[in-house]
């Protein structure tokens, strides 16, 4: 008898399959593990897509981004990379995210983030929102995706569950590992919930959800791909920020157009390609 290698079954997570008690979970956890959210298959063509891209656009990694430090990230790369844009756009990732959510949604920003082979530096606990320029924006998430296996030693993410409740935090270093906790002491004595993820698998975490990602202690760099959601009401609140800085907008203008597209012109526009 042949035996086949238990990927040959691995089976993509739709939309239907997120049960309501996976959204309450997330609701009350701030995160969610979706396993499968693209294929092996694909997985392996983005991973690809992905290192080509690290190559090509280094230099834009050194450009001064609050995670230099831990990773290089390469930002909004779906208006750079054909392929990058098939995975961006995927209708399964955004549909997902808009269960979750609960609300309508549009496309924030994308980005490719790589941890180097032995790179030393963990993503120290912090949460996402308090970096970005936005006002109206209740359930903000985002899809981590892994492009490769990623083990504990290759930097995968912690989240601590409830602590997308803390809106009055301001933003940390990332890379100070007492960051988060010099702000909100109580939240270290919280359980941690670490989520190693198989190729192709995601998490959701909720953009006021504590979370951090290990350093990398193995020999192969660890690439992600997220998919970084905002509600669709969301308005510019005129902080500086790399992806709204050169678009000269004006606080209390509604963060929407070509660059910020809802969740359902997303999915039309992976349905048109
Ligand atoms: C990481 O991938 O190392 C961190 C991702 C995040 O902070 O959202
Ligand atoms: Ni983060």
């Amino acid at each position: 008898m042949s035996t086949l290698h238990a990927d040959t079954f691995s089976r993509v997570t739709t939309p239907d399959d997120v049960s309501s008690e996976t959204i309450a979970n997330y609701q009350r956890d701030g995160f969610a593990h979706v396993p499968g959210i693209i294929s092996k298959a694909e997985a392996a063509r983005f991973h690809a897509a992905a290192v080509g891209v690290a190559g090509r656009m280094k230099a834009r990694a050194e450009e001064g981004t609050a995670y230099r430090k831990a990773l290089a990230q390469f930002v909004n790369v779906w208006r750079e990379d054909e392929a990058i844009r098939e995975l961006t756009l995927h209708p399964n990732v955004a549909a997902v995210a808009e269960k979750l959510a609960g609300v309508p949604l549009r496309l924030w920003h994308d980005q490719i983030l790589i941890k180097d082979p032995h790179n030393n530096a963990a993503t120290e606990f912090h949460q996402d929102q308090p970096y970005w320029p936005h006002d109206h924006s209740l359930q903000p998430l985002s899809a981590w995706i892994a492009l490769l296996d990623v083990p504990v030693e290759r930097g995968c993410m912690s989240f601590i569950p409830g602590s997308h409740r803390r809106t009055d935090l301001q933003a940390t270093d990332l890379t100070n590992a007492r960051g988060l906790f010099d702000k909100c002491p109580e939240l270290q004595w919280e359980p941690r919930v670490t989520v190693p993820l198989r190729a192709g698998d995601c998490t959701f975490h909720h953009a006021r959800c504590a979370h951090m990602a290990t350093p990398n202690n193995t020999d192969e760099p660890r690439v992600a791909h997220v998919v970084i959601y905002m509600d669709a009401a969301t308005i510019f609140n005129g902080k500086p920020h790399l992806v709204t800085g050169p678009l000269s907008l004006q606080p209390g203008h509604v963060l929407e157009g070509e660059l910020f597209p809802s969740a359902a012109e997303m999915m039309n526009m992976a349905a048109a390609r």
